[in-house]
């Protein structure tokens, strides 16, 4: 059974194409390698011993796109990672996030319906909640306005493949709404490769750690939160990928209960800044610098999910204790330094 992993050499789309085949499925990637690397490849065969096919397509490009579908007729799904996803650059590069992030949606639909490959997971987000009134939220929860358009292209794909799947009865799709992603694989072969200086939590409190950074600033301590640090739902990246590999399973026995469904994938509970930090230092005995500094501009307070309906449905749940989930970012960062 052959999976299209889009974005495979990405971070999340990694970790997935390892659990994908340690599940006995066959995986093709198709990557620009605009924020990944091709050595990603060497790092899923050390893992999984198997190395999957590849191919350096831009999803954009609709003809390229076509050919793919036409030369890979035995792709029985897709996973569609590939997508520009720095909320702070899409302030700045609008057209760019939309043209990348929708286009190649709409590609890869466009040639699943001519060649009837029936059956897409689509990587969405909690930012299509935006701050919720009621916490934590569910699947019922209204999408919020996006704060950015990187948010909106999430919103936009969701609401481009609703509206296909109305009027293709034999496609099948489902969105996962990932809450915050972090960590690395246990073998420390794969994991995050933040482009630059990191926007991000994790692999800023990591470059922290071992000396990349000189201070890792927290964003505020002042919000409406037990310790004043923003709360959020941080899950680790190997369960993440597990929930592809049961959300595939279920478009591919039909058990979906309907051709489009979407289900939140976090941890169920919120964690603060501060406490993700004195979780790493618990976790790998080494101190963080760290100074609270004014707020960041577009941060919401507080997030995290209700993930009652993915346990239920989709038989699947956060396994991975945030301690483990830490040492493995660390043993990923200080394997980047040799
Ligand atoms: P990533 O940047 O590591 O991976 C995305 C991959 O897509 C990269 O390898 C990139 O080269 C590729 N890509 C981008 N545009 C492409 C194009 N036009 N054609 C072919 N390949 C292209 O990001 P990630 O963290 O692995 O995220 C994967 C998906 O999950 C994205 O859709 C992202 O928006 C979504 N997501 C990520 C997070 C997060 O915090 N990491 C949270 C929620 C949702
Ligand atoms: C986490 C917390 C910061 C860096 C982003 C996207 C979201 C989704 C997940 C894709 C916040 C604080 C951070 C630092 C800090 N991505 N922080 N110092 O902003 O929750 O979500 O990634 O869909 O759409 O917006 O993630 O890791 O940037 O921040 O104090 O140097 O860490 O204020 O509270 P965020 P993050």
């Amino acid at each position: 059974m052959k999976i299209f992993v889009t974005g495979g050499t990405g971070y999340i789309g990694s970790h997935t194409v390892v659990e994908l085949q340690q599940s006995g499925y066959d995986v093709i990637i198709a990557d620009n390698l605009v924020n990944s690397s091709i050595d990603v490849l060497d790092g899923i065969e050390k893992i999984t011993g198997i190395r999957p096919e590849f191919e350096e397509i831009d999803l954009t490009d609709r003809v390229a796109t076509r050919d793919f579908f036409i030369r890979h007729s035995d792709v029985k799904a897709v996973i569609h990672f590939a997508a520009l996803k720095a909320v702070g650059e899409s302030v700045h590069k609008p057209l760019e996030y939309y043209f990348n992030n929708l286009n190649s949606l709409m590609n890869v639909l466009d040639a699943m319906r001519e060649f009837q490959v029936p059956n897409l997971v689509f990587s969405s987000s909690c930012t299509v909640y935006g701050q919720a009134d009621v916490l934590p939220v569910t699947e019922k929860t209204p999408r919020h306005e996006a704060e950015s358009p990187y948010g909106n292209t999430k919103v936009m794909s969701e609401d481009i493949i609703r509206d296909l799947m109305k009027v293709e009865p034999k496609m099948n799709a489902l969105a996962l709404r990932y809450f915050n992603p972090i960590g690395a694989h246990p073998t420390a072969l794969i994991g995050e490769l933040p482009n630059g200086v990191p926007n991000n939590l994790i692999p800023y409190l990591t470059q922290t750690a071992i000396g990349i950074r000189e201070q890792l600033s927290v964003f505020g301590d002042d919000y409406n939160t037990p310790d004043g640090s923003p709360l959020r739902d941080y899950i680790d990246v190997v369960d993440l990928a597990k929930a592809h590999v049961v959300a595939i399973r279920r478009l591919l026995e039909g058990k979906n209960k309907a051709n489009y469904e979407f289900f939140n994938i976090g941890t169920g509970k919120g964690l603060s800044v501060l406490e993700i930090i004195h979780a790493f230092e618990r976790a790998t005995g080494v101190k963080v610098n760290y100074k609270i500094v004014g707020r960041r501009a577009g941060d919401i307070e507080k997030v995290w999910a209700d993930t009652t309906l993915a346990n239920k449905e989709l038989g699947w749940k956060a396994a991975t204790p945030i301690e483990d989930t830490m040492r493995n970012a660390w043993k990923w960062q200080q394997s980047l330094k040799q």
